[in-house]
């Protein structure tokens, strides 16, 4: 597949999953709360600083960030999803947040920047999913003032990651697939494309960040109140997945959502779900 289908193919995916992350936030970004603080944290913000967030879907971690760089500070977002960009617009409004912007780009390097504007850039749970993450972060390098820095966040090993594990399991009891676990080719984009800190911290160097260092620990990633409403985010959130199930018929999604229940409560004690994964928060200077 070429660079423009592939890239045309992973736009379309975060199109339809759009949908679904607007109407499923909270889900999202109260899970989101520990990771992207620690990110904040590493990325030294202070008040007054302006702050660049790389496919930034409804507003996370620029949430935190505009808290860290205060009403002096200023935060921007972009993404390439417009209902994400639109859904992220519609957060900040309700916050009554007047220094945070999104903004829609055409792809990961064609940011529309000025060069050096800026102080801090994050993107948390989105270089993974880049047809060319290498590209995006030397447009990151490029936004940034000399000494700024970058912090990325993406998904650790993936037999670690309880989303995925339990998605895959009850998938594979329905249809036969391809699996991301053990290992996905290294180069495909998607959810554990950039699992390995050395990819991640190689992708840094080459686009000319120093003092490249990795923190790997355990954070929430997406949760919900009943095992209904966990399985409601995933069939309207996960683009791929949105995908596969149109492609199948009505009794056979019908089967893996009551089977998908069924393995959430029991996994849960038919209670609140939440579900973790180990995560890779890389920091550089610029
Ligand atoms: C898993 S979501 C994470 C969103 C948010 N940063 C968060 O932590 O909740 C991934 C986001 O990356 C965006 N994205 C995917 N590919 C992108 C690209 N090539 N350029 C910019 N944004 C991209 C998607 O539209 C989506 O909003």
């Amino acid at each position: 597949m070429t660079v423009a289908a592939l890239r045309a193919e992973k736009h379309e995916e975060w199109r339809l999953s759009a949908v679904g992350w607007v109407r499923y936030r909270a889900n999202f970004a109260d899970a989101a709360v520990p990771s992207a603080r620690r990110m904040v944290e590493l990325s030294g913000a202070r008040p007054g600083q302006r702050a660049l967030d790389l496919a930034c879907g409804v507003g996370v971690p620029a949430h935190q960030l505009a808290q860290a760089v205060g009403p002096t500070g200023y935060v921007l977002g972009v993404d390439i999803a417009e209902d994400m960009v639109a859904g992220a617009r519609a957060w900040a409004a309700a916050a009554g947040l007047d220094t945070v912007d999104f903004r829609t780009v055409p792809s990961e390097h064609e940011l529309g920047v000025e060069p050096r504007s800026f102080d801090i850039g994050t993107c948390r749970a989105g270089l993974q999913y880049m047809v060319e993450p290498g590209a995006a972060l030397r447009a990151m390098k490029a936004a940034l003032r000399p000494g700024g820095r970058m912090v990325a966040m993406t998904v650790g090993s993936p037999q670690r990651c309880t989303s995925l594990r339990i998605l895959e399991e009850v998938v594979a009891r329905h249809i036969t697939m391809p699996t991301l676990i053990p290992e996905p080719d290294k180069g495909v984009p998607g959810t554990v494309a950039l699992s390995d800190p050395a990819d991640l911290e190689a992708l840094y160097r080459d686009a000319g960040f120093t003092d490249v260092r990795t923190e790997i620990a355990d954070h929430p990633i997406v949760g919900a109140e009943s095992a209904e409403e966990y399985w409601d985010v995933c069939e309207q959130s996960a683009g791929p997945f949105i995908l596969l199930l149109r492609s199948i018929g009505a009794d056979l999604r019908a089967a893996i959502r009551a089977d998908a229940i069924a393995t959430l409560r029991a996994e849960f004690d038919g209670g609140p779900v939440v579900m973790t994964g180990e995560t890779l928060i890389t920091v550089g200077t610029s």
